[in-house]
């Protein structure tokens, strides 16, 4: 069998449906627009990946509007949702919807990225590289500033394609 014939079995929705038992958390990825508004991504391709330096890269639609302000601004926020937020997490993954901003409490970081308040952590960064991956780009952040918040909040779980919680995986929610 060839890797052609191997890669030609794997639908997308077979890939999408074997990653999806790999768990994560759910972050809504932030910058600035370059009219100066802020813009977001719900985003779960995010992963830690150096220490020295501290590095963390972020997986981007090619498409995604978010992606753009990030080149642009050369700066975003990783804000990782506690699982009270699950609806921002929904709302954060409509294409350029300036309305789930309403409401929305946040304020500017040291790279002037929108912080959501409540998260469970904020990472802020600078673009250090960015990679070609597919119909995707990698975006290397520089980390500039850490924050974690209420140590009592749970966070948001992605698990097969749907929210939960760690209390609700453990059978306790
Ligand atoms: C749980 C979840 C995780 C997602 N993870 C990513 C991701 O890692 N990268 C990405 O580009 N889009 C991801 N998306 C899809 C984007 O949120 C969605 O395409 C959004 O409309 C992009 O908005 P934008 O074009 O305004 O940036 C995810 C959506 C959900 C619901």
């Amino acid at each position: 069998m060839t890797a052609s014939d191997i890669e030609a079995g794997i639908t997308a929705a077979k890939f999408r449906h074997a990653m999806g038992h790999f768990v994560t958390g759910v972050t809504v990825v932030t910058s600035v627009g370059a009219d100066g508004k802020p813009v977001g991504t719900t985003a779960n391709a995010v992963s830690s990946l150096s220490l020295e330096p501290p590095l963390i890269l972020v997986c981007f639609d090619r498409a995604s509007l978010t992606l753009e302000a990030v080149r642009a601004r050369g700066a975003f926020a990783v804000n990782m949702l506690a699982d009270c937020q699950r609806q921002l997490s929904v709302n954060f993954a409509r294409r350029g919807l300036a309305a789930a901003w309403e409401g929305v409490r946040h304020k500017a970081g040291a790279t002037g990225c929108p912080r959501l308040h409540g998260a469970v952590a904020v990472v802020e960064c600078t673009v250090e590289h960015e990679l070609p991956g597919g119909d995707h780009e990698i975006i290397i952040g520089r980390v500039r500033h850490v924050d974690t918040g209420d140590p009592g909040l749970g966070p948001l779980v992605y698990w097969r394609g749907g929210y939960t919680s760690l209390a609700e995986a453990s059978g306790a929610g």
